[in-house]
């Protein structure tokens, strides 16, 4: 672990890895510390996690050892989730006597008061445990809503959820308006914006339909003065996806007044895993760490979804990460920080 440059001294810009506490102590801890200036919760800020089964609002004890951790080694901490259609609780779309909500004025207004209480109570604890949003507060990113892009099959391209069937687009632009009040509030200094970056995020970003999917949302948010800040790419791919089109992804929302975020990057090489794949996944990382930083100026961070590999969602596809389950660096490293690969 000592011997190596830590990733993040080699970027330009912010280099994240999602975790849970299990990451927080022991070699995880030191591997993560030299290598990572920012973390992401893997699921302990998604909206099921902020709630106990009394449906009442505390933060989940991993959140809370999570922004501990971030606090005392002065990492970042990139906010996820605030609003998605997953993991969340169903309660939040029935009434008081455990209806489904409808898409009656009434109904909406509930569901609109539930969302906006959500972020506010989530804003609000963070700032009093954590301090002002921006001086001692890690906090410096939301993901405000995650994959509300459809898949196909929708006329407007957005996906069917709870949120949608009863807000339709405007629950969108609501989590915004909503998030940017929070932080705003929360951040106590006089006259100044939040510093928390406000992003919208999603997978298969550097896939045809999808993209123009993505964009055309993106260009109707900004159109309508959504307070949006940035734009999220996931990046789960195989080495079976060109490095170009994770490109043409960054450079087909370049125009537009945000900036972009490689938010969840995995990298697949298939079963069994090889030595020869593990290193062409090393030239892969090179390649796509070489784009990620010729668009540094767009981008606002690179996050890895994991790291360790055998703690990857997607381990069962092949060592997706950069580092194995020994905490050795593995050609994906090497790849990212001085391209010292074998031929
Ligand atoms: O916590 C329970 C544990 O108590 C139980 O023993 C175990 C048995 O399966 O399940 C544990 O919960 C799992 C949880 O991860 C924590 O490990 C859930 O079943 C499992 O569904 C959950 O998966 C997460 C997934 O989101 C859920 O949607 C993955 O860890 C997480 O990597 C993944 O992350 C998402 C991003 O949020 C959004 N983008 C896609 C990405 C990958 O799916």
């Amino acid at each position: 672990i000592e011997d190596l440059a830590g990733i993040h001294t080699t970027l330009p810009f912010p280099a994240g890895v999602a975790i849970d506490s299990r990451e927080t102590s022991g070699k995880a801890a030191e591997l993560l510390t030299r290598h990572f200036d920012q973390i992401t919760a893997e699921n302990h800020m998604k909206p099921d996690a902020w709630y106990d089964d009394a449906r009442t609002f505390r933060p989940h004890p991993q959140a809370v050892e999570l922004m501990d951790f971030a606090a005392e080694n002065g990492l970042d901490v990139y906010g996820h989730v605030l609003v998605w259609h997953s993991q969340t609780p169903d309660w939040f779309f029935e009434d008081a006597d455990g209806a489904p909500l409808t898409d009656s004025a009434a109904d909406q207004e509930i569901l609109r008061e539930r969302m906006r209480t959500h972020i506010f109570d989530i804003a609000e604890w963070m700032a009093a445990d954590y301090g002002e949003f921006g001086a001692d507060n890690p906090v410096t990113a939301w993901d405000v809503v995650n994959e509300v892009v459809s898949d196909g099959g929708t006329d407007d391209g957005l996906r069917r959820s709870e949120w949608y069937r009863i807000l339709g687009e405007e629950f969108i632009d609501l989590s915004f308006r909503y998030a940017d009040e929070a932080f705003n509030e929360t951040y106590a200094a006089e006259g100044a914006d939040r510093p928390v970056t406000l992003f919208i995020n999603d997978y298969n970003t550097e896939q045809g339909g999808k993209q123009d999917r993505y964009l055309a949302l993106v260009e109707r948010l900004v159109e309508r003065e959504v307070p949006i800040d940035g734009v999220g790419h996931q990046f789960h791919v195989s080495l079976a996806m060109p490095v170009a089109a994770l490109e043409a992804a960054i450079v087909r929302f370049e125009h537009l007044p945000l900036v972009q975020a490689v938010t969840e990057l995995d990298v697949t090489v298939g079963t069994p895993v090889t030595q020869a794949n593990l290193i062409e996944q090393g030239y892969y990382f090179r390649d796509a760490f070489r784009v990620f930083r010729e668009h540094a100026d767009a981008l606002f961070c690179a996050t890895v979804w994991g790291l360790t590999d055998g703690r990857s969602w997607r381990a069962d596809n092949g060592a997706p990460l950069v580092f194995d389950d020994a905490y050795q660096a593995k050609p994906a490293y090497h790849g990212i920080v001085d391209g010292d690969l074998p031929a």
